[in-house]
């Protein structure tokens, strides 16, 4: 694919949405425009691109809607001539789809049904629609082996159900209609702008407030850790260089228990921030939770084929990756303010009561 002139980005407020947009704008050389469309549900902070829109004027444009309405959604598609798609919008968090498991079927599999039939109708036009979906899709490994791109699909939450039948409508669209689709399957991401539902992000704002650090079951769950500045770099590098019809492992080989991680948060807040009120180790903070049901043992990407055919591979260590988020959490107190306000507090209070701030507690109340 040569460069992309009008680039629609889904799901652009969130987390690795946002990431890529400030990594294709401020870090490459793509010359062409980006038409962000975000519903903006209580994962996205508009305020995670506000210095984006700000400085690239023109080559950036943001669209309120739902990737499944259909009407708003080939609006999009005509007003802005959109010739390549980079699909991120997804409802995204596993404990959520475990109590609520709707707006998963509607937002991941209806919404990337409409994007994938829009497309289609505009085929001559479209030279690339990559869409972006997770490692979790395989379900969950032993103690030994990793997942490739010849795993079979087996996953086991609502979520990561909705991830593989995206990814499934995806490929049939390639073989059945000539869409010219990649995909890519990637690990755990973390790093700047996360919403604080996902254990990292979760454990570095609890720790700095001296609240409770909840890890489910034994700590020992495994998953492969990578920085979300590595992912970005890996599904660009596909979108530039991939084969059509192809999917693409991509994984940081940074596997880690999750007790490993909170210990490491711990640490890392201890020594970058004021110690709490009675000094006490943020270690001390710990709490072993009841279990998420169905909860996948351990995650592990075999990247090989990134390696070698893309000539990919993680710049980050977990120690460098992690550190940087840390020092990002504590900088930015204004975006935590903003994502912990509004929309999410609304939709923890309606769906689970009030009086609860996230899912997390509630999961385990
Ligand atoms: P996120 O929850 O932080 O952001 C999702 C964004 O999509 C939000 O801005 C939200 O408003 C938007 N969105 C949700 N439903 C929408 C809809 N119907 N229409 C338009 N916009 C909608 O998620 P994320 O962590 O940035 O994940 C992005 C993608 O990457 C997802 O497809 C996810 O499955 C995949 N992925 C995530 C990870 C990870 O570790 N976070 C790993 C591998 C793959
Ligand atoms: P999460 O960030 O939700 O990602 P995923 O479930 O998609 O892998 O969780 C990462 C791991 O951390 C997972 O094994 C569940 C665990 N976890 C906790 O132990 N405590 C928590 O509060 C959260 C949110 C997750």
């Amino acid at each position: 694919m040569t460069d992309a002139t009008n680039l629609l980005v889904t799901g652009g407020c969130g987390f690795i949405g946002a990431n890529f947009i400030r990594y294709l704008l401020d870090e490459t050389p793509f010359a062409g425009r980006i038409i962000n469309v975000d519903k903006l549900t209580y994962a996205a902070n508009p305020l995670s691109l506000a210095d984006v829109a700000e400085r690239h004027g023109g080559r950036y444009v943001f669209v309120k809607a739902d990737v499944a309405d259909r009407v708003a959604m080939a609006r999009v598609f005509d007003e802005y001539v959109v010739d390549t798609i980079c699909h991120f919008a997804a409802e995204s968090h596993v404990d959520r789809s475990i109590v609520r498991p709707d707006d998963f079927i509607q937002a991941n599999i209806l919404g990337t049904y409409t994007l994938l039939q829009l497309a289609r109708e505009r085929l001559p036009q479209i030279r690339r629609f990559h869409h972006v979906s997770t490692d979790e899709v395989f379900g969950s490994l032993g103690a030994e082996g990793f997942f490739t791109e010849e795993t079979p699909y087996r996953p086991n939450s609502p979520y990561s159900a909705s991830k593989a039948s995206s990814d499934h409508l995806a490929r049939a669209y390639h073989v059945t209609y000539g869409l010219p689709v990649t995909i890519s399957n990637c690990s755990n991401n973390y790093g700047p702008y996360q919403f604080p539902e996902k254990l990292i992000p979760l454990i570095i704002l609890n720790a700095l407030e001296g609240k409770t650090l909840p890890v489910y079951g034994d700590g020992k769950n495994v998953r492969d850790w990578l920085y979300v500045h590595d992912h970005c770099m890996a599904i660009w590098r596909i979108m530039q260089a991939g084969h059509v019809g192809e999917t693409y492992n991509i994984g940081g080989r940074n596997e880690l228990e999750n007790i490993t991680v909170v210990q490491n948060i711990c640490d890392l807040v201890d020594e970058l921030s004021a110690p709490l009120s009675d000094r006490k180790a943020r270690r001390k903070l710990i709490t072993f939770v009841k279990d998420r049901p169905g909860h996948d043992r351990r995650y592990a990407m075999d990247c090989t084929k990134m390696e070698r055919e893309l000539g990919w591979r993680p710049t980050e260590s977990f120690a460098t990756g992690l550190c940087q988020t840390v020092e990002w959490y504590l900088a930015h107190p204004q975006w935590v303010a903003q994502i912990h306000s509004g929309e999410y507090l609304r939709w923890v209070a309606e769906h689970y009561g009030s009086g609860l701030t996230s899912v997390s507690t509630a999961y385990n109340s």
